[in-house]
């Protein structure tokens, strides 16, 4: 999701949205920038990232600036890489709730399904929740994630996962 704060600086992280019937929504947890950036604005935009570096890099720091465009007459940005993008304007409550604006798919492909790709979203899941877990339970739960990037994930999916490991420090 990319988003803007209200003295204009660029945002993006992972967030989940969520399709209940006709409605879509995200649960957005306190303390994000995006939870911020929403309730000062009002809007953001939805990315299909098919890039796993992507996920790591922005749910931890900041996207290179250069990943933000600006789509005409619209904030905030989308993401260059993004295969698909909806603008939307949120209600905030105690869910975000999203209405429509404009969307485009720009690229698609057969679904194919990637367990590399998907464990290193769960472990860039388990990063961003560390705190919640005991003991090292969380750090455990990563590299088991990381066993399967190693016999399943494509070269990207190997790479976006070593650089998780750097920004956590885990060996
Ligand atoms: C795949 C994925 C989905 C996520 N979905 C959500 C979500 O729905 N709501 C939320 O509050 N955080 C979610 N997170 C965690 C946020 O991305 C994380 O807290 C991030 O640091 C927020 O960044 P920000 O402060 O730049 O907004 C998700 C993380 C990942 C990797």
């Amino acid at each position: 999701v990319t988003t803007i704060s209200k003295d204009g600086k660029h945002n993006a992280a992972p967030m989940g949205v969520v399709r209940r019937d006709d409605s879509l929504l995200i649960r957005m947890f306190p303390g994000s920038k995006t939870l911020q950036n929403v309730r000062d604005t009002r809007v953001l935009v939805a990315n299909v990232m098919p890039d796993p570096m992507a996920y790591v890099i922005s749910a931890f720091g900041d996207l290179d600036e250069s990943m933000f465009v600006l789509e005409r007459g619209l904030i905030p940005p989308k993401l260059k890489d993004a295969w698909a993008w909806a603008y939307f304007t949120c209600a905030v409550g105690p869910s975000i709730k999203l209405t429509p604006v404009r969307a485009h798919v720009a690229r698609t492909k057969p679904p194919a399904y990637s367990r590399g790709f998907a464990a290193v979203i769960e472990a860039v899941i388990v990063g961003t929740r560390l705190r919640f877990y005991k003991d090292d339970e969380g750090t455990r739960k990563i590299l088991e994630y990381g066993t399967i990037v190693d016999k399943c994930g494509a070269p990207r999916d190997i790479e976006a996962f070593k650089k998780l490991k750097e920004i956590l420090k885990i060996d």
